[in-house]
């Protein structure tokens, strides 16, 4: 531990900071094929992450405290999850280094776009890159896992393939096809409890995983050269119940469709609701609609990761 400790303080300076992006994810499929005996849901999801972004800015200060400062004053604790991963990190190498984490939010909050699990896994990132820890792809794996089921996934980024409870990842070389070059994300105004939504499934919810195979095999064939991804192959196994019990996402679901999209689906456990488009303006014009009627919307697109960034 002490060589540790002088590796790190060559490394940098109190003061000194540390920029990074934080990117939002939408979930192409969700399959959830049934409830484990620990109390999670057996998954398997396409997640691919959006050019809509959060700003984490770390620094280094002469103090041994995390201390978390994020623009929403009420994720401004020890309980954001950006914190979390640098305690984990702490603990994990018993570093005393004192870190600021400043958290520029973009990113909907409770919204089903991953916001929390991309800081945390960004500040992961972030810290090893930085602080050149002796950390492996595993041990960052094994310790964002801890931190929640999609944060292994932020990891990587890009377009994945995840599995057991969202956790087991398979980065896809695939690319979304050019009717899904435009990416809208309409957040209505309420917030979701994931755990909610989960707790309140029931048998009639599951799937046995078709719709996320079909796409991957979609999206395998593209490659190859196929036509377009069949939209209706884009499934959601948590958004029969949340436009169930949520009467906003299911108006907005409705505002959306009379506005002319192609299609609605749920990202994640929501309330956010996506659709995409070839085409900008007619994208624009939407959301010119949308947004005259109060909804928040985001026009974004996939992004990839940069080679930097990637875990190896
Ligand atoms: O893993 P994470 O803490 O992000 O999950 C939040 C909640 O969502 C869990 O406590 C659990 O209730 C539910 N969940 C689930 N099955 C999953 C992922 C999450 O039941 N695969």
């Amino acid at each position: 531990m002490r060589y540790l400790s002088d590796a790190i303080q060559r490394t940098f300076r109190a003061e000194q900071t540390y920029f990074v992006r934080s990117h939002a994810k939408i979930n192409l499929t969700l399959d959830v094929l049934g409830r484990r005996s620990d109390g999670y849901h057996e998954l398997i999801t396409i997640m691919q992450t959006v050019d809509l972004n959060d700003t984490i800015c770390l620094t280094a200060t002469k103090d041994t405290s995390v201390r978390m400062i994020c623009t929403r004053s009420e994720l401004s604790n020890d309980d954001n999850l950006a914190a979390q991963a640098a305690q984990a990190i702490r603990q994990r190498l018993s570093l005393t280094q004192g870190l600021d984490i400043e958290l520029h939010k973009r990113i909907p909050v409770a919204a089903g776009l991953g916001g929390g699990s991309s800081n945390a896994a960004a500040v992961l990132l972030a810290l090893r890159q930085w602080w050149q820890l002796p950390l492996s792809t595993t041990d960052l794996q094994t310790i964002a896992a801890a931190l929640g089921s999609d944060v292994p996934f932020f990891l990587t980024g890009g377009l994945a393939l995840c599995e057991g409870r969202g956790e087991r990842i398979t980065p896809l070389a695939y690319r979304l096809p050019p009717s899904m070059r435009w990416i809208m994300l309409v957040k209505p105004a309420i917030s979701v409890s994931t755990a909610v939504v989960f707790r309140n499934l029931t048998e009639r919810d599951y799937s046995d995983g078709t719709a996320s195979r079909s796409v991957l095999a979609a999206l395998a064939a593209l490659a190859e050269g196929g036509n377009q991804l069949p939209l209706e192959n884009l499934h959601n196994s948590l958004e029969h119940s949340v436009l169930e019990q949520y009467p906003q996402v299911a108006q907005a679901r409705e505002e959306m469709l009379r506005a002319g999209v192609p299609y609605v689906r749920l990202s994640g456990s929501g309330p956010t609701l996506f659709s995409t488009f070839s085409n900008l303006s007619q994208a624009a014009h939407v959301q010119q609609q949308l947004h005259a009627q109060g909804y928040e919307v985001y026009l974004t697109h996939a992004v990839y990761p940069d080679v930097e960034k990637k875990v190896e």
